[in-house]
């Protein structure tokens, strides 16, 4: 199950758990309330009909797979370090874990580190203008399903974007609570 937390400023390791003394916990509905990611939780032995009915729901038409791992992925070392420089994306980032886990970090409405464990049936949609970033945990692998809708476009813009319309679109939604 997903768990979630504001993180500290250290700057130890990445793949550390990173949490406040004491730690401060997030539920999923802070999380959407102050970010606007959301949450599914499906089976991760027996999800196809569910993740149909998810893509139908959100137009969802492309599908891939992507293993993050040391053997699996080619110029490792530099993609992990592009997934940890905090960027947007024009289009939502949809992922659904298979296998093995890592940490989603995405900057809140008051553009506070919170930090998201995913872990196998866990999939999350990280909106469109939100500045985040990724990272493996200290287990260094996982597998996950990518979607899109449409043809895809992974292409990161590094912080800062303000100027571009993604960015001030998510504003706009996170100044109206997320309601829409
Ligand atoms: C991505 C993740 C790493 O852009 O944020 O694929
Ligand atoms: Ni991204």
């Amino acid at each position: 199950m997903v768990r979630a937390w504001f993180m500290d400023s250290s700057d130890e390791d990445q793949r550390l758990e990173h949490h406040r003394d004491p730690p401060q916990l997030v539920s999923l509905d802070q999380l959407f309330k102050l970010s606007g990611v959301e949450y599914f939780k499906l089976d991760p032995e027996n999800y196809q009909k569910d993740l149909e009915n998810l893509k139908k729901k959100r137009g969802y038409t492309y599908e891939d797979n992507i293993t993050c791992s040391k053997e699996c992925l080619e110029n490792y070392e530099q993609k992990l370090k592009s997934f940890f420089t905090e960027h947007l994306h024009t289009e939502e980032e949809i992922r659904f874990v298979l296998r093995g886990s890592g940490y989603f970090d995405v900057r809140d409405i008051n553009d506070e580190w919170i930090r998201i464990a995913v872990s196998p049936g866990d999939l999350i949609i990280i909106p469109a203008g939100i500045y985040h970033r990724f990272t493996l945990d200290s287990e260094d692998f996982i597998e996950a399903k990518r979607f899109f809708i449409g043809q895809p476009v992974w292409t990161p813009h590094n912080r800062p974007a303000d100027d571009m319309e993604c960015r001030k679109h998510y504003l706009q939604r996170v100044s109206r609570g997320f309601e829409e």
